[in-house]
């Protein structure tokens, strides 16, 4: 049986577990990519695992998230990451240098290649050909440090595209649909690769703009094949020694299929307040725009840059509009700017913003009450743009501009009847301009040594966990209802400024819900008694912050109970050294309340031998609980350790 892209750099790339059959495998990892919001965290724990020098192929670290530098914070955590990157073998793509996934594609994605990063939108490198997966900031630190990443054995979705996108219809277009049809739910574990006619027309900006939105999607990465296509991209970048082919054999058999008839594809938006609420841009024409973002890792290629260029040639935005563009590199900025591009697009009444993620993170660029948003990024969710009441709905660059000059959603394909706008046909160059001086190079094997690391006084080493006691005693430091999210164990906000200060941090777990939780357990932990966490359905949904198992790591908590855990909340859980356990019967719930006094006798030796269930002693009220687990021999072994990090210590070849 034929093997489909995926499959063929999978297979390369396994070193646990198999294709065919199983819950998961392991991978080696070749690339890794870290960005400054998670990055200072994953850099700490891989100086706490001991490696002298990262092992993969190509590891970078990206300044791009938090440039707008507030307070010290911010810049003490840079020039960490600087010292860092020199000292143990990384790259590091200075704040300008632009947005981790444009730049990655740019630079360094190669065909046939894995790579980690600690960026939920990593996947965007499956548009060159990668398997691009996002993960926790552990999981990228241990690829760095040599160790396999695993995940579940996926299945393929092959997406079908035929024909040909028509003017005024864009990559964009292309995701939003297949968010319609496949929605954000339910397709976890599953991977999507693109194949058919349609491919060959679609360039890597455009293909990367499919995959890099595809995180929306909630599959583990999504995949094109490598073709000339791609080897055009990469000599465009002086770098097609790069490249190889990889297409999908004859007789690839796919999971499942869906197909879309690009020829018949009309622009697309998704509204108010998820990716997949998605419609035809005509369906909802005419409603008065307030605000026009264009940029953000999704639509910040050169191409996006100058189509959005063109289009405002000449041409004045809507005076009711207040209109940004981000471009998403260096490389695009300058090359807009040396073509005069970007006078356009100044002429039209732009703001430039940095090359950065801005506005996208809700870093700037706040909307203002009630306001509707049209921007390109790939996340509309409720208040992530830094204004609750506003309505942001995500679109193409084309769409965008179109919005801008009229100041009401509007189709593109009306600018010319408008305005008399010509369809405005942007290429990739074949030649882009190199330009890598904001990316430093790591120091050779002989100068790291002398490097010393520069540590502000936010910078604080994170804490190690500690190994699963024999018998587990405890106290039910906190119970908490259904849907917790990992927001309400750990805020963000004004408070992400802590995340590379653990301690400090740590004192607002829960804040929200209950103010002494975190003091509580210090007290505990003080003395010696380990704390115990019980939740409701649903318990850890919402990001996969992993502050919010790291830092009630540190205040002494050793499991969680509850009706249901959330499987990325679940799986950052098992990498600090804390057990999730399930209620066998969730009536059970309410027989064990804050306060109670709890005992898990033998419970290193119960993991391993007890098959799934394990039996909970409530000393206080006197009674037996049922409580189930359902982990692999890897997790139980990384939980009777302590965690991720205390295997990573003793992993071998460091
Ligand atoms: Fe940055 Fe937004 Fe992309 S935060 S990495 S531009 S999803």
């Amino acid at each position: 049986m034929g093997l489909t892209v995926a499959q063929k750099i999978l297979k390369e790339h396994l070193v646990d577990g198999s294709l065919t059959e199983g819950d998961e495998i392991g991978i080696k990892i070749d690339q890794t990519l870290t960005q400054d919001a998670t990055g200072t965290m994953a850099d700490l724990q891989f100086e706490q695992m001991g490696t002298p020098r990262v092992r993969t192929e190509v590891s970078v670290s990206y300044i791009d998230h938090k440039t707008i530098q507030m307070g010290f914070e911010d810049a003490d955590d840079h020039t960490y990451l600087q010292t860092f990157a020199k000292k143990y073998g990384l790259y590091l793509s200075k704040a300008g240098n632009g947005i981790c996934h444009q730049v990655h594609v740019e630079r360094f994605g190669k065909p046939g290649k894995t790579l980690l990063g600690s960026d939920s939108h990593t996947p965007t490198g499956g548009g060159i050909g990668m398997i691009a997966i996002g993960a926790g900031g552990l999981d990228v630190a241990s690829a760095m440090a040599g160790m396999p990443f695993y995940m579940p054995r996926p299945k393929i979705v092959g997406i079908k595209l035929t024909g040909r996108l028509q003017p005024w219809v864009s990559a964009k277009d292309i995701i939003l649909k297949v968010l319609q049809i496949l929605t954000t739910k339910g397709n976890v574990g599953w991977i999507a690769e693109y194949f058919g006619d349609g491919v060959k027309h679609l360039s890597v900006p455009e293909r990367a703009t499919i995959t890099n939105m595809g995180a929306e999607l909630g599959v583990t990465t999504s995949v094109f094949p490598s073709d000339e296509t791609t080897r055009y991209f990469l000599k465009a970048q002086k770098r097609e020694s790069d490249w190889i082919p990889l297409e999908a054999d004859p007789d690839a058999v796919y999971d499942k299929v869906i197909e879309i008839n690009l020829n018949e594809l009309e622009p697309m938006i998704a509204q108010p307040h998820s990716p997949d609420n998605v419609v035809r841009v005509r369906d909802v024409e005419g409603t008065p725009v307030d605000q026009v973002m264009v940029g953000s890792c999704t639509n910040s290629s050169y191409k996006d840059g100058k189509i959005l260029a063109e289009i405002l040639k000449g041409k004045v935005a809507n005076e009711n509009v207040s209109f940004g563009y981000a471009p998403g590199s260096k490389q695009v900025l300058r090359m807009l700017a040396d073509e005069g591009e970007l006078s356009h697009i100044i002429a039209a009444g732009a703001r430039i913003l940095e090359s950065a993620c801005g506005f996208c993170i809700g870093a700037g660029q706040a909307p203002r009450n009630n306001a509707v948003s049209i921007r390109t990024n790939n996340r509309n969710f409720f208040g992530r743009s830094g204004t609750t009441t506003a309505k942001v709905y995500l679109v193409s660059p084309e769409t965008a501009a179109a919005c801008a000059l009229t100041g009401k959603i509007t189709d593109p394909r009306d600018l010319e009847k408008l305005f008399g706008i010509k369809y405005p046909k942007v290429e990739v160059p074949s030649e882009f301009t190199i330009d890598d001086s904001l990316i430093i190079p790591p120091a050779s094997e002989s100068e790291a040594s002398k490097i010393e690391l520069y540590k502000g006084p936010n910078i604080v080493d994170p804490p190690g966990g500690s190994a699963m006691p024999s018998d587990l005693i405890g106290e039910v430091a906190g119970k908490f209802g259904d849907k917790i999210t990992t927001d309400d164990i750990m805020p963000a906000g004004d408070l992400l400024k802590y995340r590379s200060n653990v301690p400090k941090y740590a004192e607002y777990v829960f804040v929200k819900r209950d103010p002494t939780f975190a003091q509580r357990c210090l007290e505990n932990k003080k003395m010696g008694i380990h704390n115990i966490i019980v939740g409701g359905d649903s318990y850890g949904q919402g990001s996969s912050r992993e502050h919010a198992a790291l830092c009630p790591m540190y205040l002494g908590v050793k499991a969680v109970i509850a009706k249901a855990i959330e499987r990325i909340h679940r799986a950052n859980l098992i990498n600090f050294g804390i057990l999730p356990l399930t209620f066998k019967n969730p009536d059970d719930y309410e027989k064990i309340d804050q306060g109670d006094r709890i005992k898990l006798p033998n419970i290193r030796k119960a993991l391993i031998e007890n098959k799934g269930e394990v039996i909970l002693y409530n000393e206080t009220k006197g009674i037996s609980i049922p409580l189930q687990y359902h982990l692999t021999d890897r997790e139980i072994k990384t939980i009777l350790a302590g965690g991720t990090m205390k295997l990573a210590k003793d992993f071998p070849g460091k």
